[in-house]
């Protein structure tokens, strides 16, 4: 991919499934990778799965909802590795539940984690990426945030915000020419899925999923990191605001 080579990159949620798939991809593009996760154990493995592949990776213990401590966090990366070109922000979080048997602390949990998470990263880095002129953003959403998802009604009034605010943060970033993308995984086999779809019931929420996709099967988080690529390289410079859903085809959206 054009453009990626000794780029910095930051990949929030780094230690989980998606997040290393897309790591690693990084890694693989010649690309120097900083890994936020609250799972410190967990991102620093992964870095020295890069760094072992010839790669260079450097781990982060940051929360994304501390907006003090990602500040702090995107001026240690910048002061280690040098100014960050692109930022993945991937973590996210949920669990499911049918909207009317939640409760208040839920919700504050999942907007922290997939709204305010978000704002605070654009928040740090692109402030950076702005008064230099240069840089991307790759945001991951979800299909959820497109089309809705029973049992994650929480979580998608979050992606389909991350949505929106993507293509306002397009528009902002324009003059600057940094471009702002989202890419909208569909159902994919990780942490996350196994925490929405658990037990017998979950099973069978899992096999519905896999009939609905035309493509016949859940995805991996290998299927991800392709799309946050290109959209991160040069050959996609003239791209932005635009939602991509990597899903089988299971959204056709127009
Ligand atoms: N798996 C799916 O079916 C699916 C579908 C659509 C969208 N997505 C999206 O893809 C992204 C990655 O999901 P995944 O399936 O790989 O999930 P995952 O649970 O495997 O990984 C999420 C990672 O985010 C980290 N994280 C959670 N809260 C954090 C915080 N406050 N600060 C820093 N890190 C934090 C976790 O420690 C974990 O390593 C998420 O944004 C998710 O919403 C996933």
């Amino acid at each position: 991919m054009k453009g990626l080579k000794e780029k910095v990159v930051v990949v929030t949620g780094a230690a989980g499934g998606i997040g290393t798939a897309i790591s690693k991809r990084f890694g693989e593009e010649g690309s120097t990778v900083a890994l936020f996760d609250l799972n410190e154990d967990g991102a620093a493995r992964v870095a020295a799965e890069i760094e072992a592949a010839g790669g260079k990776a450097r781990a982060y213990r940051v929360d994304i909802t501390d907006h003090e401590g990602v500040h702090a966090a995107v001026a240690r990366v910048e002061e280690e590795l040098g100014p960050i070109e692109v930022l993945v922000n991937n973590a996210g979080w949920d669990m499911g539940s049918f909207f009317l048997q939640t409760e208040k602390p839920f919700w504050d949990k999942v907007v922290a984690i997939n709204l305010y998470g978000p704002l605070n990263m654009h928040h740090a880095v692109l402030r950076r990426m702005a008064e230099r002129g240069r840089g991307r953003v790759v945001n991951i959403s979800s299909d959820a945030g497109r089309v809705g998802s029973s049992m994650e009604a929480v979580y998608s009034f979050c992606k389909g915000g991350l949505i929106a605010f993507t293509k306002t943060m397009a528009r902002e970033m324009a003059r600057q020419h940094i471009p702002v993308n989202v890419v909208c995984p569909g159902p994919t086999a990780t942490p996350l899925l196994d925490n929405l779809a658990q037990g017998e019931k979950g099973e069978r929420i899992k096999a519905a999923l896999v009939k609905a996709v035309p493509f016949g099967r859940m995805g991996e988080p290998g299927d991800i990191p392709g799309t946050v690529a290109f959209l991160a390289s040069d050959d996609a410079a003239f791209i932005s605001g635009q939602v991509i859903s990597v899903s089988g085809g299971l959204t056709m959206a127009g």
